[in-house]
Order: C-alpha cells, then structure tokens, then sequence
C-alpha cells in the first residue's frame, strides 16, 4: 500500500492543543476586554449539500482555538462574574437525534472533558443569554454565523464590538504546540505530493492525481485544507481551477496545489510538474524563472521586513526574467512599473503569499486591517511563499506567443518567521528541477 510509505516517513503525530494553552488563550483574550463585557464566540453553520444532506461541518477557527470544542452549534459566552467565566452552550444529549446523526458530549460531557468554566443546554441559552447581555455594557460578537444568536444579541444591542481584533492578532503568532501541529501537516502534505509525482503518467486524470493527494490525506486522519487545486496544460492557468476534470496530455505541465489539516491547523502547498517527466525547454524556462522568485521571496522572510518585502522581491525577479526571456517587450523598470503594477502582472496576477494557520488564509493579513501600518514579520509567523507564471492559452485579452501558451507555473511552501531566518516547515516537498524530474513516473 503507497500510503504506508509515507506512515513510515511521517515523524509522531504531534498532541492536540492542550487545555491549559486554551485556558491561557482564554485568559488573554479576557483581559483584553472591559469586564463589563460580554464576548460570545458561536460555531460556523450547517451547510447545505442537496436537500436534506449536509456538508462535513467544519468548526469555526475562533471557537476551536479558544475552547477546542467542535460540535454543532456551540456557544462560548465569556461574562465577567467576579472573575471572568468560560460558558459553553450545548445541543443537549438527545438520544433519538444522537441514533440518526451521532454522539453528542452533551452538558456534561462539556464540562468534564472541554477547558471551560461552564457549561449549559442550548435549550437554556434565549432566557440566559438575555439575562446576561442586560447587565452588560457592551457586546462582543461576530454576526452571520449563528442567527439565533444573532438575534438574542439583536434584541440588546445596537451596536457590537469585534472580538476579531483581539483574536486575530492572538492567533497570529504560532506557539510551539502549534508549530508542531503545522510541521506535521506541512510534512503529510508533502508526502502526499511527492505520492502523486511517483504515480504521474501522461494521460491520468487530474481527479486521480486528486484522489492520490486526498487519499494520503484521509489514510492518515487528515482532510484537506481546501478544495485541491490539480489543473493540467492550460488548467494550471486558473488560478483556483478545482474541477480536477481533464485528463493530464503527454507534454503538459500539471500545476497541484494542495494542503491539508491536522487539528484544525493547514499546510498549503503547490508544485508543478512535467506529467512525462521531462520538461520542455520552454516550461524548464518559466519553472526555473519562478523558483528563482519564490527562494528570493523566502529569503526575504527575515525578523522586522515589512510585509510586502517578499512581494517585491518575487516581483522583481519575475519582471526581470520575463524581460530577459523576451516574453515583455521593454525595460526592467517599465515591466515592473509604478508601485508594482506593471506589466507583469498580466502574468502573476496575485499577491506572493498570506498567513496560515487555523484558516488557510489565515487572520491578521499583511495589512493589519484599513488605515493601520504594514506588518513587519516576527517570530512565530507562518506564511506561504507561492510565485507563479500563468499563460494561459484561453486569455482574449493578451497576445501570448504560441511558445508559452498553456504553461501555468506555480510553487508555493509554507514559512516559519524565526530569529535564525525563514524556516520552509515544507521543506521535504522536492523543487529542484533535477529533483522533479527524477521523481515523476518512478514508480
Ligand atoms: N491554496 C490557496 C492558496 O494557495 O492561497
Ligand atoms: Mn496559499
Ligand atoms: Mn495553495
């Protein structure tokens, strides 16, 4: 079985945040809001699939990382009672419901194996909650997530405030149990691509190159981060082309981007490969071109660089060669042009990366929300540097020489910020041309 070479490359999976992080989380979180408060975190809603069947229910990232608790409509109310309380509200035990739909804790399973102070049955929650927002100043609460509470929260207050700003800027900064929790899935995830590579023949379907990643991902109790991005030849072109249906042509480049989860927490990586084997002299061209921009973005990872210092270090490498190769017709300074708008970017036309934790793209962006000053990165930062080149064949709106057309290049790892400089948690993921080479179709 292929998966189990990868069990046996995969170092012990890390432990669970543990409860008294958590309660540390809590406590800072607390101590940032006005003990006349009230701070309500609700979980991320059912979705529907078709009819009466439901998306796999993801928890929402601010209540996982405060509580760790998972189950549907979940409640964590923070109110200051002498001193502050962690309240969690429940579905209560249901039997009938629990035979069709599974296990729930329950009030006290909540209690006895979460880290709150209490815990009480939705059923209680209108009449509570009402009763708690009355003797409060002011609420914090994030809306369009749970209506219910929405409109107990509605009924009391006009205004809200945030928990957002206090949490993201929490979340941003990556403990040691996180970090080891990130390792992992950065190490899963590159396993997994290196599966796909070894497996690739021309011909195979994008969607088998899929279920090779995913695959690997479930054998290990794991799921994906976000939908798997596996787009051949012109596909790879697409930015967030998931359809995965085509199947790969002798001579295409397949672009996969592809992560997963491990606690909640992501890796997001993207590799482009040869699906033969071999690259072509002109794909050897861009995909070199864009690995000289992305360890250049790497390099620029370093304690106190502002946050778009990796952005300009990709794009000038990009503008550089893409002069060089004589695919832009004019000078360095013209294809970079004015704040980095020029144009090359009709070829990379999104940012060079994004924090990544419990989301994907994760809170707290470069830009620390409207009219507030650049990040600088710090210790304890996990962001992806991903350059690429896209020409697609399909573009109306640009002239691409036959040459390029139908190449789509993209290489994305995942960065630790630390005073020693960049740290790649996705290192063991191969890039190098010769190493790509070597490993596609060698099984
Ligand atoms: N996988 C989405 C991204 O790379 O941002
Ligand atoms: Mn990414
Ligand atoms: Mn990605």
């Amino acid at each position: 079985m292929m998966y189990e070479r990868v069990s046996s490359a995969l170092g012990q999976r890390p432990p669970k945040i543990s409860h008294e992080e958590m309660r540390q989380r809590q406590r800072d979180f607390c101590s940032k809001i006005d003990s006349q408060s009230v701070a309500i975190i609700t979980n991320n809603p059912v979705s529907i699939r078709s009819r009466d069947t439901h998306h796999r229910h993801r928890f929402n990232s601010y209540l996982h990382y405060l509580t760790g608790w998972h189950g549907e409509e979940g409640v964590a109310v923070f109110h200051h009672d002498g001193d502050w309380k962690c309240r969690l509200y429940v579905q209560a035990r249901d039997v009938e419901k629990e035979t069709w739909t599974g296990r729930r804790p329950g009030v006290q399973g909540a209690i006895d194996q979460w880290p709150v102070d209490e815990s009480k049955s939705r059923d209680e929650m209108e009449a509570d909650l009402a009763n708690i927002l009355t003797a409060a100043n002011s609420v914090y609460h994030i809306q369009g997530l749970d209506t219910v509470v929405d409109g107990i929260v509605a009924a009391a207050f006009d205004e809200l405030l945030d928990p957002r700003v206090i949490l993201d800027e929490m979340r941003v900064f990556k403990s040691t149990a996180e970090i080891a929790l990130m390792q992992y899935a950065a190490d899963l995830a590159a396993l997994a691509h290196i599966e796909a590579m070894r497996e690739c023949r021309s011909g195979m379907g994008e969607w088998q190159l899929q279920s090779i990643i995913e695959g690997c991902f479930l054998y290990h109790q794991s799921e994906w981060a976000y939908p798997s991005i596996v787009g051949s030849g012109d596909n790879a072109t697409i930015l967030h082309y998931n359809e995965n249906k085509d199947p790969t042509r002798d001579g295409d480049v397949v672009l996969i981007d592809a992560g997963c989860e491990i606690d909640g927490y992501a890796s997001d990586i993207t590799r482009s490969f040869p699906v033969n084997g071999k690259f072509t002299e002109a794909q050897r061209e861009i995909y070199a071109l864009v690995l000289d921009a992305q360890m250049a973005g790497i390099e620029a990872c370093k304690v106190g660089a502002p946050w778009g210092a990796m952005h300009k270090a990709t794009s000038r490498v990009l503008a550089q060669g893409l002069v060089d190769l004589g695919i832009l017709d004019c000078t360095f300074e013209e294809a970079l042009g004015d704040d980095f708008n020029g144009p090359y970017r009709q070829f990379f036309m999104h940012g060079t990366g994004h924090l990544l934790g419990l989301d994907v793209h994760d809170v707290g962006g470069g830009r620390q929300g409207d009219n507030r000053p650049e990040r600088t990165l710090a210790p304890g930062m996990v962001l992806t540097v991903e350059p690429g080149l896209y020409f697609g064949a399909w573009r109306e709106d640009i002239e691409i020489d036959p040459k390029w057309a139908g190449i789509g290049i993209r290489i994305e790892d995942d960065v630790l910020i630390t005073d020693d400089g960049p740290m790649i948690l996705t290192a063991k993921c191969p890039k190098q041309i010769s190493e790509i080479e070597a490993l596609v179709g060698s099984i």
